[in-house]
Order: structure tokens, then sequence, then C-alpha cells
């Protein structure tokens, strides 16, 4: 019974129409992201701003499940109800980013390493008991010269396999997240290069350690190039290569595919969506997971004013919609 719930919970994340609303900014991520709307970064504000996200009306129209923040998933709605029955209330499955954030790795030139295994599976067991169904673990590998690094490659799918493997042995379907960043002037061939090495290393590691691939969601970046390449590749050149990377190196036991959108602006991030799933079928669900190409407009609405509330998640439920238009290939920008 115990896999059979997390399949059908893996299924239901990547079901058409809907995606995943990732709004789990640590709290370091959550002071740049207020400071620049002008707003500090106290735990109350935060808190308004969740309540914000997860009360959104019908925000299950477009949206399976919602990526939550420890801090969050401890803190009430300013009627007293906790968020995280909020999120479950409004027909969204909930789940918990349970890494701590990427380190510096020893013996590279200032790669990273996400931490986070220690005691991990105590904290996977007070997460089952607060209601969560899933979990997240983002690792980071940048493009440069000689980068990512074998080590830091293997590194981080070392992790992401022992992350997944003890997520799934606590019932909790992991969303497996290996991003390699847009960061730089690499080109689309570079960033196919990386994320293929980066992906097979990542299946290997799951197959080594014993991670059920049909429990589990994979959460990779676009293959785009880097954000100060120039020219920049057209769309169909994105999405085909994208296409071509995952076919590649993504098993279709897998039941889907939920991207972050990792710094696209959100228009874009859904038009590369759109066209991804105009190239199906494709062996597995392909949707969204996306943090800023849904967030950004909607903290940019609210400015943290009560009378924006309404607003801004109209912003939200609109940006939902267009995505999961995208998610089935139906989107027209
Ligand atoms: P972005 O879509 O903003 O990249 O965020 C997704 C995410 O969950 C990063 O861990």
């Amino acid at each position: 019974m115990f896999g059979d719930d997390m399949r059908l919970t893996a299924q239901q994340m990547v079901a058409p129409g809907k995606g995943i609303l990732a709004a789990d900014e640590s709290t370091g991520t959550m002071d740049k992201r207020l400071h620049a709307e002008g707003l500090e970064s106290t735990e109350e504000v935060r808190r308004q701003y969740r309540e914000l996200i997860v009360s959104t009306p019908k925000l299950d129209n477009s949206i399976s499940g919602v990526i939550l923040f420890d801090e969050t998933i401890r803190q009430n709605s300013s009627e007293g109800t906790p968020l995280r029955r909020v999120v479950a209330d409004n027909g969204v499955t909930p789940g918990i980013k349970v890494d701590k954030g990427a380190k510096p790795l020893a013996a590279t030139d200032g790669e990273k390493v996400t931490e986070g295994l220690d005691g991990l599976r105590d904290r996977l067991a007070e997460y089952v008991d607060l209601g969560m169904k899933f979990t997240k673990w983002r690792a980071v590998l940048d493009i440069g010269q000689d980068r990512p690094s074998d080590r830091a490659v293997r590194a981080n799918a070392h992790a992401l396999g022992r992350y997944a493997a003890l997520s799934q042995e606590a019932g909790l379907v992991p969303m497996v997240e290996p991003e390699v960043l847009m960061d730089g002037d690499h080109s689309l061939q570079a960033a196919e290069e990386a994320t293929t090495r980066t992906l097979r290393a990542v299946f290997e590691e799951l197959a080594a350690q014993g991670v059920e691939l049909e429990s589990m969601v994979l959460k990779p970046n676009m293959v785009v190039a880097g954000k100060d390449h120039q020219p920049q590749p057209s769309i169909d050149e994105v999405a085909e290569t994208t296409v071509r990377t995952l076919r590649r190196t993504v098993p279709s036991a897998v039941p889907g595919i939920a991207f972050l959108s990792g710094g696209q602006s959100d228009e874009m991030a859904t038009t590369n969506l759109n066209a991804i799933n105009q190239l199906g079928p494709l062996p597995w669900q392909v949707t969204f997971s996306f943090g800023r190409g849904l967030l950004a407009p909607t903290l940019h609405e609210w400015s943290g004013k009560s009378e924006n509330v309404e607003r801004a998640q109209e912003t939200l439920a609109r940006r939902g919609k267009l995505n999961a238009a995208a998610r089935d290939g139906r989107y027209n920008a």
C-alpha cells in the first residue's frame, strides 16, 4: 500500500492540466525577494505573503501541489488555521523543502554541494505527522571553464540519491531537483552537455541507492543558453534541445518532469514549456514547478498591502492558468 500511495501521489502531482507551485523560498531567499520590493522581511510579512498564496481561490484549478518551507508549515492564517491545512483544504497537495542549502564543496574552486542529510530521517518523520505528502531537494551546478566538475556532479548526485531513498522510506514522494544554472554567457550546447552529464549521474545514483522511479518526480532545468549569451537560441531550439536531453537521460518509468523556471522571465518560462509539450507525445508527463515564474508578478502586485491581496491572487491564478495551458501545449502568447 505504501508504494501504491506514493505512486498515486506522484501521478497526481504531474496530472494533465496542472503543475506545481514552488513557494518554498528559504528565509534568506525571501529576504532578497521582499527587499527587492522595498519590504522588510519579518516573520509576519512572510506569513501574510504565504497566506495570500495558499488561500488563492480555486488554486487547484491549475495547481496540483505546493512546495512549502519549514517556517510556513508552522504558521497559521489570520483566522488561526494552520497554513498547511489551508493548502489541503484548497484541494492542493502539500510538500516541503527538506534540504539545508548549497554549501562550498571541498577541493573545488567554489562549487557547491547541497547539505541536509544528517538527521533527515527524523525530520521526515515529523513532516509526515504534519501532513506533508512530498519533499524537495535542490542541487545547484554552474557552467564555466571546467565546470561543473565531475566532483561536484558526483557529490550532488550522491546526496540526491540518499535524500530520495530516505524520503521514499518515509512514504514521501521525492522531487529530485538538480539545477544547472543559467547564469553566465555559455552556449545552448554547453548547457546540453552539462545537463546531460548531470542527469546521467543523478539516475545512476538513484538506481544505486534503491530509489523507485515510479514514485518520484524529476525537477530539472530547461536546457537554455546562459542568460548573457548572444544571440539567444530560438524557442524551437530550446524545446528541441531540452527534449533531446531528457529523452537521452530520464527513464520512462519516471511519471513526471516538472521544470523549475530558474530565472527565466515568467512569459519565457511559459512559452518554452508550451513549445516542449508541443513536441509530444513524450514518455513522461511534462509540467511546471515554478517559483519565480508564478510568484514574481504575484509578489510585485501585492507589495505588502492588504488592499492588493485580491489582485495579487488574481495574478497568481492567471499565471497558473497560462502555465496549465502551456503544460498541455495549448498556450497562445
Ligand atoms: P524557480 O522556478 O524560481 O527557479 O524556483 C523553483 C525552485 O523550486 C527552486 O528550488
